[in-house]
């Protein structure tokens, strides 16, 4: 299957490509910026996307991704807001709100939408638990990736190879869903 990945974000088409590659599948990069909705979900800011571009008349079949970095004592912020955060006041800054709180759980979360040649739309969720460390480790990965160590690890996702965080990440993880579900319809 030829799949359009629709982002900006260069980390996601490696680490999407690197996973649709092995099972046959061809994945190319569009990049095209859906407009962004105010949402307090990610499959609502997914299920936006997937309609805008099906609107636009965009080449399907595509996939696009929303993830968030969901930190459980801030109540799940910054959630739907990581971008928003990551391009304002930087992990750096989110280290910075968290100096003093013991609890560091956290978990990312990703949504992948598909958009059928039919029209057909789905959505695929992986989740990742870990915590958020007290300082940046690591050069591997993009954003939040050097302040997270996800759960039986003692690296953060930035210091992981690139298939070790596949294996076990958000997206790696949603993606699975993704591909069993195209190899069981024979897409
Ligand atoms: P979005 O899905 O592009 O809206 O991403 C929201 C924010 O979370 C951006 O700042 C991304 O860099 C960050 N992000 C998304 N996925 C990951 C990931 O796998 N690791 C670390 N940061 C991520």
């Amino acid at each position: 299957m030829n799949i359009n990945l629709v982002t900006s974000n260069q980390g996601k088409v490696e680490e999407l490509t690197s996973i649709l590659e092995p099972f046959g599948h061809n994945a190319s990069q569009l990049d095209i910026s859906c407009p962004e909705i105010q949402a307090s979900t990610l499959e609502e800011v997914v299920d936006f996307g997937l309609e805008w571009l099906h609107n636009q008349g965009t080449k399907s079949p595509l996939v696009i991704d929303d993830a968030g970095v969901f930190v459980d004592e801030l109540k799940g912020f910054p959630g739907v807001y990581s971008r928003y955060v990551y391009d304002t006041i930087s992990p750096k800054g989110l280290l910075k709100q968290m100096e003093g709180i013991e609890n560091r759980a956290a978990s990312f979360k990703c949504v992948l939408g598909l958009l059928l040649e039919d029209g057909g739309t789905h959505k695929f969720v992986g989740e990742c638990n870990g915590n958020i460390i007290h300082e940046i480790r690591g050069d591997g990965g993009f954003g939040y990736d050097p302040i997270f160590i996800p759960d039986g690890s003692d690296r953060t996702f930035a210091e992981l190879l690139p298939e070790e965080k596949n294996e076990i990440s958000h997206r790696g993880r949603a993606m699975k869903n993704l591909l069993s579900f195209i190899s069981e319809k024979g897409l």
